[in-house]
């Protein structure tokens, strides 16, 4: 297949998984609206369709809470091939919603958004950064106490089940959770898939939320699980920037922006893991480093953070697999080439990376990313996540996130904005 067949694939892909107005991750596995995976349906969509772009994002915001925060899932329609579905979470928001976020990359990718065709976009984009605006404003308030963003459920940091997670996981009691079917393990292997002792915690922690009504404050202060986050700290510092610019090219004062992504750039100090030389996961509870190397701490770049010591680091994980950015370190004794976040690597965090990469002006690590990328999808296909040390194709197929980064980034057509 040549690289225009493979462009007209993941362009159907995007038409396929459209469900009017908003884009499923994959039909089966995930049949709602996701958010970040949404804001990356929005930028695949901008290769060829730059209303549908725009429509996408703004369905999305359309379920944003009073709070400002928007929703990890938007339950549009039921279906019950998934769980833990609306009633499950209990938000009591209409749209039906799950009771916390996900990685804030909409900024970014709107500011691309609106690159790509400024003129069309302007009239979107101002209506849009109200939101976008309350949104990192809650972030701030509710997410960034410490000065780092700490998240509330290991799937508000879209990487799920990863190690980084481990410490405060380990202290969740699932014990309590009662009787439940899960529905992922029906649609994909159980081997790529988080355990039964990861889904009770899981539950655990969204059953306190709902008990308390979801509120932010007693979540954050009492809540199971409470963990500082390098990757979403890094990703919101980029958003932030990226909205402060939008903002000013639309003539806003920006002045609150800037400054809650000075409290982030000087907060970084206390997810510096010294003995690991790495920025790391932290349990906020008791002071715990994650002690992995992965993901997470690659994602400086897209903050424009670089260290020697880090670098140093990371390049060791990089070179000790064959694909991609791995989602742990291969030297690790939790890593697993296949299963969910414990070592795979993801094409859309290659493709965040990159950016960052390609921001710091390291064209060589870039095309090698997007070499390895481009060669797993060729492959393997429009997989939701590969392994990193062979290649095979994991986890859900016909996946949206994967088809719109090989529009935008991957292909050797992509405009690469
Ligand atoms: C999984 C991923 C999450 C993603 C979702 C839908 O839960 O961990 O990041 O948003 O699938 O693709």
């Amino acid at each position: 297949m040549s690289h225009e067949d493979f462009d007209d694939r993941a362009r159907q892909i995007l038409r396929d998984n459209d469900r009017g107005g908003y884009t499923i991750p994959t039909r089966g596995l995930y049949p709602y609206q996701w958010n970040w995976d949404s804001a990356f349906a929005a930028w695949g969509f901008s290769s060829f369709d730059i209303d549908r772009a725009w429509t996408e994002l703004e369905t999305l915001f359309s379920a944003q809470w009073d709070t400002g925060m928007v929703p990890h899932i938007v339950f549009w329609k039921p279906d019950p091939g998934y769980f833990p579905g609306p009633d499950v979470w209990g938000a009591g928001q209409e749209p039906a919603t799950s009771g916390i976020s996900q990685p804030p990359v909409a900024a970014i990718l709107a500011r691309k958004i609106h690159a790509a065709y400024p003129d069309a976009g302007e009239p979107r984009l101002r209506a849009l950064y109200p939101k976008l605006v309350a949104w990192h404003r809650w972030w701030h308030r509710d997410r960034s106490a410490e000065g780092v963003v700490a998240i509330t459920h290991p799937w508000e940091s879209g990487r799920d089940n990863c190690a980084d997670w481990d410490p405060g996981m380990a202290r969740v009691d699932g014990s309590g959770v009662g009787d439940y079917t899960r529905r992922d393990t029906g649609h994909v292997d159980a081997s790529m898939r988080p355990s039964k002792q990861d889904y009770d915690r899981y539950l655990a922690i969204l059953q306190f939320g709902r008990a308390c009504g979801w509120d932010q404050a007693e979540i954050v202060a009492n809540g199971p699980f409470y963990m500082a986050d390098p990757a979403m700290t890094f990703i919101l510092i980029r958003a932030h920037r990226d909205l402060a610019a939008i903002g000013r090219s639309l003539g806003e004062d920006v002045s609150e922006i800037e400054s809650w992504c000075a409290d982030l750039e000087a907060g970084l100090e206390r997810i510096w893991n010294a003995d690991l030389g790495a920025y790391d996961a932290r349990d906020l509870r008791t002071g715990e480093f994650a002690n992995c190397l992965g993901s997470g701490a690659f994602l400086g770049w897209l903050a424009g953070i670089e260290n020697a010591e880090m670098e140093a680091r990371l390049m060791a994980v990089w070179d000790g697999v064959r694909y991609g950015i791995p989602s742990n370190d291969p030297a690790a004794s939790e890593f697993n080439p296949r299963r969910y976040w414990r070592g795979p690597t993801w094409p859309v965090v290659n493709a965040l990376i990159a950016m960052g990469f390609a921001d710091a002006g390291r064209e060589a690590e870039e095309a090698r990313l997007r070499r390895e990328t481009v060669e797993l999808i060729e492959r393997g296909g429009f997989f939701e996540y590969f392994d990193p040390l062979d290649g095979t194709a994991c986890g859900g197929d016909h996946f949206t996130w994967t088809a719109a980064i090989w529009l935008t980034w991957a292909s050797p057509n992509a405009r690469r904005i």
